[in-house]
């Protein structure tokens, strides 16, 4: 990291080479690190490093680099597992990420589920812990049911005493939603699951690289994250799980590494957590989450938090002060983490990002794979300005200026 009298925010952002890019003559202007982050020179050296210096396969080789490689790789596993409070890092299994390892669950976990068995989720989810669960019930006919939303974009917190009963096994939700920005309250949603015997899965991909988590103080039973919105690399991410859960599953996937023995006709399965990574892993990828880690602990994740609480704050002000914008999600900056999905009266999501492109303001417009919340509002569509730990007020005052352009061009 940068050593200069800069300020804190400065010096974060000497350390994103993109950052320093111009579109159509003018400074890049990010705010789509909800899709996926900007990436450090700390982590685009490990992996320049890794793959120039201690490049070797892991687990395997008897000899120095794929010992030097394997002792990186493992290091990054416990670094990543202390990062999120795992209890150890036996319970850490890497995964492609979020999408993957609530897809590992649906399978390794849903396959112990029968007819009638029950999944409570909730209408906010990303499609990633929504559509895992539908192919679940044709498979194994079980039920899915859903909280619902508030007008303020927060759990309808009474639907679970109606929803989680004896029947249910499974209820999964997102730590933060990436539409509306809330923040779950997923300690008394964990107690409400094991009070009726069930397990509480956690979808952590919006949460891990805005806020600290701690999943021992968040009392769930399964925890999932991508690497790639945390300053990490893609293709890697995480799932922990309780490891008597994780001792109870059966694999996800077989091939290599994930085995003691192989017979013709049976096979024993490895220990933890390499029961569940078959193949040869994303080893550069996992290296690359390691130094992510590192990077995001030495910022702080507490400032972090903060950073981002002010942000939003900030952005709801300037966003209240244009005509015909409606912003969802929770009006108070403390429940609303990361992102701020808004619909303008006068233009579409798509034309607003495009236009605002042209003002090389990054932002997303969509569903963002959350189609049944955006349905609960009534809108096909909205724009996200999500912030991260380089963004500042500027990139905010960027993308309302450029928001009264758009409202310029189409309100005549
Ligand atoms: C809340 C949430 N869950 C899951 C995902 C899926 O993450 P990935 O595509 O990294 O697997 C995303 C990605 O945007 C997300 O925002």
């Amino acid at each position: 990291m940068a050593t200069t009298t800069l300020s804190k925010i400065e010096t974060i952002r000497e350390d994103f080479p993109e950052l320093k890019r111009q579109f159509h003559g003018k400074p890049v202007v990010f705010l789509d690190s909800g899709a996926s982050s900007l990436k450090p020179l700390p982590v685009i050296r490990a992996l320049t490093d890794f793959y120039s210096y201690h490049y070797a396969n892991v687990h395997r080789g008897i000899y120095q680099l794929s010992e030097e490689a394997t002792d990186l790789y493992e290091g990054a596993r416990t670094r990543t597992a202390k990062f999120i409070g795992a209890p150890s890092e036996r319970g850490l299994i890497f995964t492609r990420g979020t999408t993957e390892s609530l897809n590992l669950l649906a399978y390794s976990l849903g396959d112990t589920l029968g007819p009638g068995d029950e999944v409570v989720g909730t209408i906010m989810e990303h499609h990633s812990n929504q559509v895992p669960w539908q192919l679940l019930g044709k498979r194994r006919r079980t039920v899915l049911k859903h909280v619902g939303v508030t007008d303020e974009g927060v759990l309808e917190m009474g639907d679970y005493d109606k929803l989680v009963t004896d029947r249910t096994k499974i209820v999964t939700v997102t730590h933060v939603s990436n539409v509306l920005g809330t923040i779950n309250p997923i300690k008394e949603i964990s107690k409400i699951a094991h009070d009726h015997g069930a397990v509480c899965i956690v979808d952590g991909a919006q949460s891990t690289p805005h806020m600290p988590v701690d999943v021992k103080a968040l009392g769930c039973d399964f925890f999932a994250f991508s690497g790639h919105k945390m300053c990490g690399p893609t293709g890697i991410g995480g799932l922990w799980g309780r490891e008597e859960l994780l001792e109870k599953m059966e694999p996800f996937l077989g091939g290599g590494d994930m085995i003691r023995e192989v017979h013709l006709q049976e096979s024993q399965w490895n220990e933890l957590p390499y029961k569940f990574e078959a193949g040869t892993p994303n080893i550069a990828g996992a290296i690359g989450l390691g130094a992510a880690v590192d990077y995001l602990n030495h910022v702080g994740m507490e400032w972090v938090a903060r950073h981002d609480e002010e942000l939003i704050a900030y952005g709801m002000k300037r966003l209240h002060e244009q005509k015909g914008v409606r912003l969802l999600g929770p009006t108070d900056p403390k429940k609303h983490a990361g992102m701020l999905s808004f619909w303008l009266d006068y233009a579409h999501p798509h034309d607003i990002a495009q236009l605002m492109d042209s003002e090389a303001v990054c932002v997303r417009a969509g569903h963002h794979c959350a189609m049944p919340v955006n349905e609960r509002f009534g809108v096909p569509a909205t724009t996200r300005a999500s912030v991260y730990l380089y963004n500042t007020e500027a990139d905010l005052d960027a993308m309302v200026r450029a928001i009264d352009k758009v409202r310029r061009l189409f309100v005549r």
